[in-house]
């Protein structure tokens, strides 16, 4: 049995390869061709969660699940939003095969899902990209969307000013990418923006309708719960808009429950899966003036897919060392 620390998973896991990993996993979800539960999220204090994701990849012949803690104010103390781990069985004869650092592999997963989204939905020529939120995903969601789209200039908003003037300035001297920080003001992040990512702890909207212009294209990640979101109903009711997963969205999405209780969007108004996209199932962006939404829940296929990709890697690593 493997034990593979946050250290192995960073250097196995570049993005680029993670980008590719999830556009076939998402794929394979699509086409049901991998098995998954809704989560359970296990309140343990106020704001306190204990997640557990539980699925099985039978193309990989792996199943397992992501244990993870989600404490979203532990940004104020300097701590990780998420920590945990992924456990993954072998499905021959169900024997434990790895145990994987579950904080890296949810910062660079979440991010290269939003890219291959990013890729399926917005304008070929989208080039400025702003970012809402500066904590791990928003340095990741910078890394990963640099990668599907040429970004020539970067926008930070947050609610905490001194954390996103310092993103900026950290971004700009690791990417060489003009990344400015709208001093406390949403808007002027968010006018003009070609690609928006909704990172943040928000529970209530931040991202508002008329802050966006036509032609964009938004990641909706921050919020995993049916009572958070972080789009207003009318920017939600104005986008075509797509999810990871139609039962995680209709089950877990406030960005999309709320409106929908409000009545102001139908069942209908979700499009389907990227996945869909992905295998030419559905349409994605069908005119540049479209605003397009891709609302991530989150997958536990995509943590498993991930740590398999990292355990099969060390693995042959270590044969090969055996073998010298
Ligand atoms: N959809 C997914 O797959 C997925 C995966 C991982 C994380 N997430 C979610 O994404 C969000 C960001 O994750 P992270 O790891 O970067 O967390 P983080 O703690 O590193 O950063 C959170 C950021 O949100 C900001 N923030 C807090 N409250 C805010 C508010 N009311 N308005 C605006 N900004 C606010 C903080 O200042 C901080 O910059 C979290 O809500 C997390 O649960 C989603």
């Amino acid at each position: 049995m493997l034990f593979v620390n946050r250290d192995i998973v960073e250097k196995e896991l570049l993005m680029k390869n993670c980008i590719d990993l999830m556009r076939k996993t998402l794929i394979e979800y699509s086409r049901r061709e991998a098995i998954q539960v809704l989560r359970t999220a296990m309140k343990i204090g106020e704001k306190k969660i204990l997640g557990v994701m539980p699925s099985a990849l039978t193309s990989r012949q792996v199943a397992g699940a992501k244990i993870i803690t989600v404490f979203p104010s532990n940004y104020q103390k300097g701590l990780p939003s998420h920590q945990g781990v992924v456990v993954l069985f072998e499905t021959e004869t169900g024997s434990l095969k790895a145990v994987v650092d579950g904080e890296a592999i949810t910062g660079i997963r979440t991010a290269a899902v939003s890219a291959v989204a990013t890729d399926a939905l917005a304008r070929e020529d989208a080039h400025i990209l702003c970012v809402m939120g500066s904590g791990l995903q928003a340095r990741r969601h910078l890394e990963a969307i640099s990668l599907v789209r040429k970004i020539t200039e970067v926008r930070v908003w947050d609610i905490d000013k001194a954390a996103a003037a310092l993103y900026a300035k950290k971004m700009q001297a690791k990417y060489g990418i003009p990344v400015y920080d709208c001093g406390g003001d949403p808007e002027r992040a968010v006018s003009g923006a070609d690609i928006i990512c909704t990172v943040t702890a928000a529970r209530q909207p931040v991202l508002f309708s008329r802050y966006v212009s036509l032609g964009a294209h938004i990641n909706a990640v921050g919020a995993c719960a049916a009572a958070d979101r972080e789009l207003d109903t009318e920017l939600v009711r104005r986008a075509r808009f797509f999810g990871d997963s139609i039962e995680s969205v209709t089950r877990e999405s406030g960005d999309f429950i709320i409106p929908l209780k409000e009545g102001a969007i139908g069942e209908g108004h979700l499009l389907g899966e990227v996945g869909q996209i992905l295998s030419g199932e559905l349409p994605g962006r069908a005119a540049p003036e479209e605003i397009t939404v891709f609302e991530a829940l989150g997958l536990a296929v995509e943590d498993l897919a991930a740590a398999n990709y990292i355990a099969c890697r060390v693995e042959a690593k270590q044969t090969k060392g055996g073998e010298q």
